[in-house]
């Protein structure tokens, strides 16, 4: 089976459940905005790539739908209506908001172009669309080769042959349009056959780790170990030296001007052991996450989700010997009425991380020990 969290054909939508993984693996069909802010809202598909394509591509699919007005300003009235919607769905993750932000301008310059009508607004739309599924794919093999590249020249994965690394959440294929950021790192740390082995995060209280990542790494057999968040330092503190783990490597949902990182909850606690344990921190996200708009991490929302998902697990029945699939239970884990916090997300201050791995290449801190993060969008070939 392919991993894939977005079916697209021109006029059909389909994402990949994934509350239900690693249990079920059901498509559900998306046939509107309306549909596609649901299933982001609810978590069904998550991940900041994935989340900004399923939006971009929900709109296109209902777009090929309907019944067009042929007058080009009406499409424009409609289609940047829903994406002022769409971008309301989740507010951490900036791709979702860059992608709103250049779909918009295609729309005004499809409107601005002599002889335009309904459908050739329509036809600039779902092109635009359709193109950044197309991108992301690419830019995130160029990540994974990037951030490979980078880890064998800077650690000793190029003395030892191979080294072992830490990610947290989820950021491969399942997170975006395909391949991954971080985990497309590893990946490619694999495939190159630099890879000593990989350990996945827990990633509480939502479990991407061992329900999404955990399910990726044992999909393409690549040599993994599970451990909760609270186990991250003795992690690096014991097997570190034996398992040569030179680093941890993560997504992003919103990387600032200035280099502050906001990443899934849990991400500042891993950079702050990085830098105890002297081994490198790194965040792997393609341009449309880095947000030049964003001055610092201060300037960052960050999403608090329900306490539920603090308190309450879901799963399959499991009666400690069998698991049954037709069963899935919800169970509480916390005593009744307790209050709960459940950001989302923390920011990573720029000083602990060691590199931004892009599809352009591993931006480094300069002489004045910042990021200049400006520079990779004048890279040629920039979207
Ligand atoms: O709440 P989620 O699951 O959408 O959060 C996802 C993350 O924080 C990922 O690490 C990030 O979006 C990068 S995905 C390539």
């Amino acid at each position: 089976m392919v991993l894939q969290a977005i079916k697209y054909t021109r006029g059909q939508l389909e994402i990949l459940d994934q509350l239900k993984l690693p249990h079920a693996e059901e498509y559900d069909h998306i046939y509107s905005s309306t549909d596609a802010w649901h299933a982001i809202k609810e978590m069904r598909t998550r991940g900041a790539p994935a989340i900004a394509i399923v939006a971009a591509l929900a709109l296109a699919v209902e777009l090929v739908n309907m019944k067009l007005s042929p007058a080009a300003a009406e499409v424009k009235t409609f289609l940047l209506e829903k994406l002022d919607y769409l971008v309301t769905s989740r507010p951490t993750a900036v791709n979702l908001a860059d992608a709103a932000r250049k779909l918009t301008k295609t729309v005004e310059d499809a409107v601005s172009k002599e002889g335009a009508n309904g459908e050739s607004v329509r036809e600039a739309y779902v092109l635009g669309a359709e193109q950044m599924l197309e991108d992301d794919v690419s830019d995130n093999q160029s990540i994974g080769a990037y951030g490979a590249e980078w880890i064998v020249k800077n650690t000793t994965a190029g003395q030892k042959g191979q080294v072992s690394m830490l990610t947290h959440c989820n950021t491969g294929s399942l997170a975006t349009a395909g391949y991954g950021t971080a985990l497309g790192v590893i990946r490619s740390l694999h495939s190159r056959g630099s890879l000593k082995h990989a350990f996945c995060s827990e990633t509480r209280p939502y479990n991407q780790g061992s329900r999404l990542t955990a399910f990726e790494l044992v999909h393409d057999q690549i040599p993994a170990t599970l451990v909760t968040d609270s186990m991250a330092a003795a992690l690096l503190q014991l097997r570190g030296p034996t398992e040569n783990i030179a680093g941890i490597v993560v997504g992003a949902d919103r990387v600032a001007a200035n280099g502050d990182t906001a990443n899934k909850i849990g991400t500042y606690s891993l950079a702050i052991l990085a830098k105890y344990h002297g081994v490198k921190f790194l965040v792997a996200a393609p341009r449309t996450t880095i947000d030049l708009r964003t001055k610092s991490g201060a300037d960052i929302v960050i999403e608090e989700r329900p306490g539920r998902e603090v308190t309450l697990i879901k799963g399959p029945r499991h009666d400690g010997v069998n698991l049954d699939l037709a069963v899935v239970e919800t169970v509480s884990i916390a005593a009744n009425g307790i209050g709960v916090w459940n950001p989302a997300f923390d920011v990573t201050p720029a000083a602990l991380i060691d590199g931004i791995i892009t599809e352009v290449g591993v931006v480094e801190k300069d002489a004045n020990g910042g990021f200049n993060l400006e520079a990779i969008f004048k890279v040629v070939g920039s979207k």
